[in-house]
């Protein structure tokens, strides 16, 4: 059973029954799910979360869902990893990475896309979409084969190979569009208002968002049911560090923390799409935005949808932000696989390449316990390291070629 209480304008306050809708009509405004945290508060314990399943589904008390079994390919209860390595690196003390590329599908939106379609069944659609940079596309896609569904992915054309493939293969339907991501949402926002479609992110965002707060649940509990001091979270429509947020404040709300957290929020760019960071550096209110040009294609989205709540949370919170160029993005993924054996994507490249800015520039302080939050793998943006990195030497199957070579230093130490 579920704790949901409405759906509410973001903007005007104006509540409307659970369906799948997204924006007010009486101003525009984006929804939000509302719960009875009481009636959370009298349904959880930490040990009935500890009872659960080790998947986001632990924490079905503080989701949107009732359908059961709900979707579920295992997404989330990810690793967190102590990262002293990476830390003394950066001139940080307790840092952790949240290596969410450990998802069914490699990324963090496997958290989004099964809270959707779990919603989806319930309210009886039978053909899953999405409009997606990338990742979406592949977590749409895998769940919907294993719900099921029909599925039609909407992606921008130039796309990673590596990205088509690992959706292609659950044998969807996967349309190129001749257009950057903007364009692809357009169209999608479109199409849902003709087609009987679940569009996991356009008609069913309210409820997709949910799904990002569990990030914050798992990271707590891991932390022992404690909070960090400081979460580096990437940033593209926002939504992911808006509700990285809400789901710390929520753990409070209903009785799981001892103490109000304290999180400070920052937010992390490519300076290829950087529509909220360069609002947070000119100090304006006013998310511009921009035509992406960064090799960080799963966060590139030029006019980002939850920017400007995304922004708000930063500055609330006395966070950060940073815009990092790809070659800075390249030297991350390096350095985070280097120092701690974890290969992200591009994304995480962003995130790590901030993380770096901020510990350097003093917005992220060595006293802090900071999580960083890695959510892709590397094995799908191949493109991005390929040029950089391979065989130490190559050589021929003899003892002799094998000690030329480590003679001559080819071989590292
Ligand atoms: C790997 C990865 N990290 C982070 C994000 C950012 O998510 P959001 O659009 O919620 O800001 C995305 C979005 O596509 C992504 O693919
Ligand atoms: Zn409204």
């Amino acid at each position: 059973m579920t704790h949901v209480q409405s759906l509410r304008c973001r903007e005007c306050g104006r509540e409307y029954d659970v369906a799948p809708i997204f924006t007010c009509e009486w101003c525009f405004g984006p929804l939000e799910v509302t719960y009875d945290y009481d009636a959370i508060r009298s349904s959880v314990s930490r040990e009935k979360i500890a009872a659960g399943p080790l998947s986001i589904w632990r924490y079905q008390d503080l989701l949107p869902v009732e359908h059961n079994p709900a979707v579920d390919l295992g997404a989330g209860f990810t690793p967190l990893v102590r990262a002293d390595r990476l830390a003394a690196q950066l001139g940080l003390g307790e840092l952790w990475i949240k290596n969410d590329t450990m998802n069914p599908t490699n990324s963090f939106k496997d958290r989004v896309s099964v809270v959707a379609l779990s919603k989806a069944l319930e309210f009886g659609f039978k053909v899953a979409a999405c409009a997606s940079t990338g990742n979406l596309a592949n977590s749409v896609a895998a769940h919907a084969a294993h719900a099921g569904l029909r599925s039609f992915v909407f992606v921008p054309a130039n796309l990673e190979q590596g990205k088509i493939v690992t959706t292609a293969v659950y044998g969807g339907n996967v349309v190129a569009i001749d257009g950057n991501y903007d364009d692809v949402n357009r169209l999608c926002a479109e199409l849902a208002g003709m087609y009987p479609w679940a569009f996991v992110n356009v008609n069913l965002r309210t409820f997709y968002a949910e799904g990002s707060k569990t990030l914050a649940y798992e990271t707590a509990e891991q932390l022992g049911w404690q909070t960090p001091d400081h979460v580096v979270v990437p940033v593209a429509s926002g939504s992911l560090l808006t509700k990285i947020r809400k789901g710390f404040n929520e753990l409070y709300q209903v009785g799981l923390l001892d103490d109000e957290p304290q999180v400070r929020v920052s937010g992390s760019q490519a300076l290829g799409c950087s529509p909220v960071a360069a609002a947070w550096l000119n100090e304006s209110d006013t998310i511009k935005p921009v035509k992406p040009d960064t090799i960080a294609k799963s966060l590139a989205i030029g006019n980002p949808a939850d920017g400007y709540f995304a922004l708000d949370a930063v500055r609330q919170t006395g966070g950060g932000f940073a815009a990092v160029t790809d070659d800075e993005i390249v030297d991350a993924m390096r350095l985070l696989a280097e120092t701690e054996g974890i290969f992200a994507e591009t994304a995480g490249g962003v995130t790590i390449a901030t993380l770096k800015r901020l510990a350097a520039d003093g917005t992220i302080r060595p006293d802090e316990r900071v999580v960083a939050y890695i959510t892709g793998h590397g094995l799908k943006t191949l493109d991005a390291v390929v040029d950089h990195v391979g065989p130490t030497a190559s050589i021929s199957p003899t003892l002799d070629a094998f000690h030329a070579a480590f003679d001559s230093q080819d071989l590292l130490a």
